[in-house]
């Protein structure tokens, strides 16, 4: 008999909480939608400075506009990211039923109940200290005049890391939370390959980051369990080893 829900350990949450890309067309209740949201903003994020920004779209016309782009990025993404060759362990017949899930996905989000948008706005108190003369000073003093100029260089490359880690633990907690609450759910990042075109459909302005899109309904398939390595096969100790 398997563990009903509302008892399941996080452990079994985690460990089935499979990406859903076959959804049910049926709505979901706002309360359920808030309630993904509100486990995402208990997660961490950068400084305290929990600047996200949730933006769920039900509109249907937002939906077909946001599937238009969708289709010319699925297909991008077919025509070269998903031709690179086969990761050890990776089984010909599993890259195939990814494509065939995936165009599943893309072509039924014109249905999918509710497309939650994770953002990160831009955190004004950190880029005015940043800015400041004095972080410069205080750079040099900490890390030497090299190291200013690494930090400096470094620092405008990391700009969407630091989004990305400010924004990634808090969908983690909103994919666990809709898996425990019975509902599918996928992060996804179409908007990576039409930079600014998704923003523009959605009115993000240009100081927010759009850092997923999780599509989210009551699954058609089942969940999980996910496949992942014997924990083993990817730790080396004290020092790093491939
Ligand atoms: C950074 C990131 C970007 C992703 N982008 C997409 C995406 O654009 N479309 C999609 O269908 N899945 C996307 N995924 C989901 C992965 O494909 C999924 O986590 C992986 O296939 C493992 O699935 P499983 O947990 O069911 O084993 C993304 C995952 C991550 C972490």
């Amino acid at each position: 008999m398997t563990t009903p829900i509302s008892e399941a350990l996080l452990f079994d949450i985690m460990y089935t909480c499979r990406a859903m890309r076959r959804l049910r067309p049926d709505p979901i209740p706002e309360e359920l939608l808030l309630q993904l949201v509100d486990a995402a903003l208990h997660g961490p994020s950068g400084s305290n400075a929990q600047n996200w920004r949730f933006l769920i779209v039900r509109d249907g016309e937002q939906k077909r506009k946001m599937q238009a782009l969708w289709r010319r990025t699925w297909s991008f993404y077919q025509n070269t990211l998903a031709k690179a060759e086969l990761r050890p362990n990776e089984k010909p017949e599993d890259r195939l039923k990814g494509a065939s899930i995936g165009t599943y996905m893309v072509e039924h989000i014109h249905e999918t109940p509710a497309l939650i948008c994770v953002c990160v706005a831009k955190d004004d108190a950190l880029a005015k200290v940043l800015a400041s003369p004095a972080t410069l000073r205080e750079a040099v003093r900490s890390f030497g005049v090299g190291g200013a100029i690494r930090l400096a260089v470094g620092g405008a490359r990391m700009r969407g890391l630091v989004d990305g880690s400010t924004a990634y633990p808090a969908v983690q907690n909103l994919l666990l939370a809709a898996r425990a609450l019975g509902l599918g759910a996928v992060l996804t990042t179409p908007q990576f390959f039409v930079p600014g075109e998704f923003e523009a459909v959605l009115g993000i302005p240009s100081t927010v980051t759009l850092a997923a899109v999780i599509p989210v309904g009551y699954p058609l398939g089942k969940f999980g369990p996910v496949n992942r390595p014997d924990p083993r096969r990817v730790v080396s100790w004290d020092r790093y080893s491939s």
